[in-house]
């Protein structure tokens, strides 16, 4: 069976567990090398990563790229533009050609169904760079950086502030996964997709949501939030306006534990989701989860080759 990441859901708890222990031991190891060094036993030698994109992306792009060269691989990245799969070429063809090719693939896209194609048709690992349905890579990258900072995962209380998007989608199929509660502060109208509510609630999460602000993030452990109009969607001033009380400033930070942590999956809209003050200040962990996302990307590669 070919190991895709489409959604944590394909690794499972277990494997999850084991990504993030994994990360957490490769990252120590390789403390002080040079960042494009491979690690020591550089364990996907010889194995090329195609990172496809159809959407613009810094820390995905260079995280797979960094991740590929300290596991001893390489990865060659391509514009989904550029590609004949731009003029319409099928994924299913795509998936063909690229798995003849390529050890592996990366991409990031749209529609979920489009990534759905191409790991049915693909006879190498697919991993979700993002879609519009998930982002289970961030995740990994959230989780590696909440336990570094001495937070274990069962029954944390994350709060999560804004837009019910891809991000919030994942992080509601990690609670189910590793057993922590989430406090949704989403406006009406704007919630998150709820089969994942459902299988997270399934699996024993205290998932709910608090349309108040204030309650959502009320003695929280970790308060997450992401941008309010995410890559593909219009700019809608009805959105924006629902989503104001949900701003993260330094007044609905001060409802959180005294130690919660802030995270941002990035790139942040300053003054819109997050305020200078909360991102810049003393509880807010984003420049390593946006590192993080090598770490945990590459235990996620190793698992999908089988190693972890
Ligand atoms: N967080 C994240 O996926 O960032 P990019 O869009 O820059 O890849
Ligand atoms: N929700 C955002 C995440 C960007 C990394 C988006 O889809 O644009």
């Amino acid at each position: 069976m070919v190991r895709h990441f489409l959604n944590l859901s394909d690794a499972g708890g277990d494997a999850v567990a084991a990504m993030t222990n994994d990360a957490i031991t490769r990252k120590a190891a390789r403390v002080g090398m040079p960042k494009g060094q491979a690690d020591q036993d550089a364990p996907l030698a010889g194995r090329v990563l195609a990172a496809i994109f159809e959407k613009n992306s810094t820390r995905t792009r260079v995280s797979f790229d960094m991740a590929m060269r300290q596991l001893g691989g390489s990865t060659m990245t391509l514009e989904a533009g550029s590609m004949q799969l731009g003029r319409g070429e099928t994924i299913a063809d795509t998936a063909r050609v690229l798995s003849r090719m390529v050890d592996a693939i990366m991409i990031r896209t749209d529609d979920h169904a489009k990534i759905e194609e191409l790991a049915a048709y693909a006879t190498v690992p697919v991993i979700n760079g993002l879609t519009d349905l998930s982002h289970p890579c961030q995740i990994m990258a959230d989780l590696l950086t909440v336990i570094e900072h001495g937070k274990a995962l069962p029954g944390l209380e994350v709060a999560w502030l804004g837009d019910g998007n891809n991000v919030l989608n994942s992080i509601v199929e990690a609670a189910g996964l590793m057993k922590f509660n989430v406090r949704i502060g989403v406006p009406e109208g704007y919630d998150c997709d709820q089969s994942f509510v459902a299988a997270a609630q399934a699996a024993g999460a205290n998932v709910r949501v608090e349309r108040d602000p204030v309650a959502a993030v009320a003695g929280a452990d970790v308060v997450v939030t992401d941008t309010w109009i995410s890559m593909g969607q219009a700019h809608a001033e009805a959105k924006l306006a629902a989503m104001e009380p949900y701003r993260v400033d330094a007044a609905l930070m001060s409802h959180a534990k005294a130690d919660a942590l802030f995270l941002h999956c990035l790139p942040a809209h300053r003054g819109e989701e997050v305020t200078d003050a909360v991102i810049d200040g003393p509880r807010s962990v984003v420049w390593d989860e946006a590192e993080n996302r090598i770490h945990a990307q590459k235990s996620v590669l190793r698992w999908a080759f089988g190693q972890l």
